[in-house]
């Protein structure tokens, strides 16, 4: 059991440079299962995740070594085509390597990876996308199987722009017979990072970024190397807290146009924001923060992975601010924590309504997910006395030596491992 051990109350200072994008590394190491020789990913972040998705890739075949930020993948000998339950149940993105596989070897079976803590998270729209390029489909004893004689380009609409989905497609599409477009497809910048990591490799794909992508398929692939993109959402979750504790933070090794729909939040709420090539600093005013709406939408829009976050923020704001979360079902886990630390809270369905507290109060409080536990770290640095977060697992699987880089700008906070 890992839990943190914070004092809050401290405002934040000083310079902290932000990791590599957890969600750009994930299907960038899958992508390497679409050819056999080595690739060498750098900007690697140190995440339970990324470890889930090598343990999937060596237990592939692949020939996985990581050297500090680095990791080279040789997908050379490929012995299994086959996910089990255990693997796709310790992370759903374990899920991209469909695409690849399919892409690759015509044939890829997973266990079904089910809902999870935010939401139900079906695959419908990845399956009819590999459908649509000619592929049959099985759904049978908890398994799915995917398999094709041969892969066809074709039109694509998704009815979500579901970031899973388009990757999958991507991916199976670049080694496809002709051209495929993708309508509808997702815009965030990890699709960005995909595509230019497969054009890398020699794929053939525009689009990126935009609704419309379009595949040529090719026939071969060269190895290549590839640094991923900073990790918008960690860099989020530091300004933030520059924001939460009264503080003065620049995060660095940023990419600002990513973290637009945060930044834009920020400013409407009266911090100072200023941004520079690579690097972005938020500071408070001596005035409590005001109150905003947000709504959580697929990019540009405002992202789910940074609404716990700015919750936890409006929670000490001056009035009330209302959250309308449009992405996940079940998204508000973070709310009761949030409550035993005083906060003022009211959901309705999809819509929470935060009354601005003068101040929060230490608690133990338990995180359920990730993000809900990056938004519980954050009260607890604003909150007064002492917080318990149990549940640092979730944690760890998206924030690289998040200690560490708390105490850099003046936190206190401490891992305890029982
Ligand atoms: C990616 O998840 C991210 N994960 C998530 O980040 C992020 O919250 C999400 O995109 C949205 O931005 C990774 O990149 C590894 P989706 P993904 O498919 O691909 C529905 C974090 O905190 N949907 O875009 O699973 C789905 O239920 C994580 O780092 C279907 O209905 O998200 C959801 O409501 C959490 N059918 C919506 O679309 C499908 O086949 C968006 O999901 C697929 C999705």
């Amino acid at each position: 059991m890992v839990r943190f051990f914070i004092t809050g109350g401290n405002p934040l200072r000083g310079t902290v440079r932000a990791s590599g994008s957890k969600n750009a590394t994930l299907p960038i190491l899958a992508a390497c299962l679409l050819q056999g020789a080595p690739n060498v990913i750098q900007q690697v972040p140190a995440l339970k995740d990324v470890t889930t998705m090598c343990d999937v890739l060596e237990y592939l075949g692949a020939r996985v070594n990581r050297e500090g930020d680095s990791i080279r993948v040789d997908a050379t000998h490929i012995q299994s085509l086959e996910v089990g339950e255990d693997l796709m149940r310790r992370m759903r993105a374990s899920n991209l390597v469909l695409g690849p596989l399919l892409g690759r070897f015509r044939r890829v079976r997973i266990s079904h990876p089910g809902g999870c803590n935010i939401g139900s998270r079906p695959m419908n729209l990845h399956l009819k996308g590999l459908k649509a390029l000619g592929a049959r489909i099985e759904e049978k004893f908890g398994y799915i199987t995917v398999e094709a004689g041969k892969l066809e380009g074709a039109e694509i609409h998704l009815d979500v722009p579901s970031v899973g989905a388009t990757e999958n497609i991507m991916m199976a599409a670049v080694l496809a017979r002709g051209t495929t477009i993708i309508r509808n497809a997702a815009k965030e910048p990890e699709i960005v990072d995909l595509q230019n990591f497969l054009n890398r490799m020699g794929a053939r794909i525009k689009g990126a970024g935009t609704d419309v992508i379009r595949i040529e398929g090719v026939k071969h692939l060269n190895s290549v190397e590839h640094a991923v993109i900073p990790d918008r959402i960690e860099a989020g979750t530091y300004l933030v807290a520059a924001a939460i504790t009264g503080g003065d933070v620049t995060v660095t090794n940023v990419i600002p146009e990513h973290l637009e729909p945060v930044l834009a939040k920020l400013k409407e709420m009266g911090f100072l924001v200023e941004t520079g090539d690579e690097h972005v600093r938020v500071a408070a005013q001596d005035r409590r923060p005001r109150a905003v709406d947000i709504k959580t939408l697929p990019h540009p829009g405002f992202p789910t992975d940074m609404q716990p976050q700015m919750m936890a923020l409006a929670c000490l704001a001056e009035g009330t601010s209302v959250i309308t979360e449009t992405v996940f079902e079940n998204r508000f886990k973070h709310v009761s924590e949030l409550r035993r630390m005083g906060a003022d809270i009211k959901v309705e369905g999809q819509i929470a309504i935060i009354k601005g507290v003068e101040r929060l109060t230490g608690a133990p409080v338990m995180a359920t997910d990730l993000r809900a536990g990056a938004a519980l770290v954050l009260a607890a640095l604003a909150a007064e006395n002492g917080t318990v977060v149990e549940g640092v697992e979730h944690i760890d699987r998206g924030y690289e030596k998040m200690e560490q880089k708390y105490t850099a700008l003046g936190a206190r906070i401490m891992r305890i491992s029982t």
